[in-house]
């Protein structure tokens, strides 16, 4: 029996990279998912996939950062499966540039997707949590939201409001059985580093003692245990997984 048998997940920025591999996982556990995307269209191939695994799916459209979106769409969640046991941040965007340069719009975009966008999911879902007196969230963060880094401010600021996101909502809601956990990822192999000068790749896998980028499954892995029982001790930590790149 899978860790996540008869449990339904909510998934956001389902559609591609980390978030369809923890679909897969979810899915793979046993989960049936309510997939979230800006386009309901994006995930059929997530979809799909979870279909094929022997998993009920139900396809949303919602912008994370609208909260008359994120409302709709939780609630047509809820009207498919009756429930929401896990709630899984994960859309998230960048638009890079130094400080010096960046201009207002940049900031604000990434602040509104990256953290308003899992705090308004998080208020729709825990309210859902709270009346079933059961839940686990757990939020995409990065270890730049740790660490910092040149050339991300807007991004490193709103991966750290995240993780101080967390922390509260961990205190708010342990008390109705709701556990809140942030997972900070490190360099994640993607589209993105695909397209990476090979000299570039090579001094970032020197900066990783494990010698290796990380896998979109290695994310979902860690998001499935901290989504089931297995981690039924565990609020308000921030899972670095980096490959040993932050201790
Ligand atoms: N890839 C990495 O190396 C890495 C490292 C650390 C953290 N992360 C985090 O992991 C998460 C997923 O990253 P990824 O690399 O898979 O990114 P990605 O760009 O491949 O996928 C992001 C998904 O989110 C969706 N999305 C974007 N804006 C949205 C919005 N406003 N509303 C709803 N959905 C929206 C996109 O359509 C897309 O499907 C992000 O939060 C990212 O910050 C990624």
């Amino acid at each position: 029996m899978g860790l996540l048998e008869n449990k339904t997940a909510l998934i956001s920025g389902a559609a591609r990279g980390i978030g369809r591999a923890i679909a897969e996982a979810l899915a793979t556990e046993g989960a049936d998912l309510i997939l979230c995307d800006l386009k309901a269209e994006w995930l059929e191939d997530t979809a799909a996939a979870v279909t094929a695994l022997g998993r009920k799916v139900v396809c949303v459209s919602a912008d994370v950062s609208n909260g008359e979106q994120v409302t709709a769409a939780v609630k047509q969640g809820v009207e498919e499966f009756g429930r929401i046991d896990v709630l899984v941040n994960n859309a998230g965007i960048t638009k890079d540039g130094l400080m010096m340069r960046m201009s207002e719009e940049d900031w604000d975009a990434v602040l509104s997707i990256n953290l308003k966008g899992t705090f308004l999911l998080t208020k729709a879902v825990s309210r859902i949590m709270m009346k079933q007196r059961s839940g686990a969230i757990v939020n995409i963060a990065s270890i730049i939201g740790l660490i910092g880094n040149a050339g991300q401010c807007n991004y490193a600021a709103s991966k750290a409001g995240v993780i101080a996101l967390t922390k509260s909502t961990a205190k708010e809601l342990a008390g109705r059985n709701i556990r809140v956990n942030a997972i900070a990822p490190g360099f994640i192999e993607s589209k993105m580093t695909e397209v990476l000068p090979e000299a570039v790749r090579e001094k970032m896998l020197d900066a990783i003692p494990m010698k290796r980028f990380g896998l979109a499954e290695d994310i979902a892995k860690v998001t499935a245990f901290l989504a089931g029982e297995n981690s039924g001790y565990i609020t308000g930590q921030v899972l670095t997984v980096s490959g040993g790149m932050v201790m």
